[in-house]
């Protein structure tokens, strides 16, 4: 193997590498799309946070890095700041990857060990009732 990252990239591997990521972020955006309570956090253009988040699942999986070289740490719960999320919404937005990753046909014990921290990950999320600042994360480089 001779691209950068994939001797690491097991699960990335596993799960079905870009192909698959690409398939498991169309399903689950087409499922906020017809969301009447995740829709409205979401900026009217969806394609570019959709790209952002297939780049951010590739890396997180153990694939290529593209995330963290083109916009820097990811820190998840900042960049949410901008977005009111209750815990409503962190609940559909975890239904709707769970039914994402089934709609992909990614294997079970996958799906169970990547549900094991994304489930945690989502709950870390809300934000409605903290007193944070709301203005957005520049898209520059934030080491
Ligand atoms: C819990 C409920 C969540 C809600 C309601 C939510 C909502 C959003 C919204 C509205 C955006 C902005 C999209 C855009 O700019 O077009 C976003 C971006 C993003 N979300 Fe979430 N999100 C949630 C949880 C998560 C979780 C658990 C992860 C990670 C596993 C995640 C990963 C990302 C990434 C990587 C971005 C792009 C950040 C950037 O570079 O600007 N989100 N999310």
């Amino acid at each position: 193997m001779t691209e950068p990252g994939v001797e690491t990239a097991t699960l990335y591997r596993q799960v079905g590498g870009r192909e698959k990521v690409s398939a498991i972020v169309e399903a689950f955006y087409r499922r906020v799309e017809g969301d009447e309570h995740l829709r409205p956090i979401y900026p009217e253009d969806l394609e570019p946070g959709k790209e952002k988040l297939k780049l951010f699942f590739e890396e997180w999986l153990g694939g290529p890095r593209a995330y963290s070289s083109k916009y820097g740490h990811p820190r998840l719960r900042r960049r949410h700041f901008p977005f009111v999320i209750d815990e409503k919404a962190s609940g559909r937005w975890l239904r709707h990857m769970r039914e994402a990753w089934q709609e992909a046909d990614v294997d079970r014990d996958i799906q169970a060990a990547v549900f094991e921290s994304l489930g945690p990950l989502a709950r870390q999320m809300v934000n409605a009732d903290a007193d944070v600042p709301r203005e957005p994360l520049e898209d520059a480089f934030l080491q």
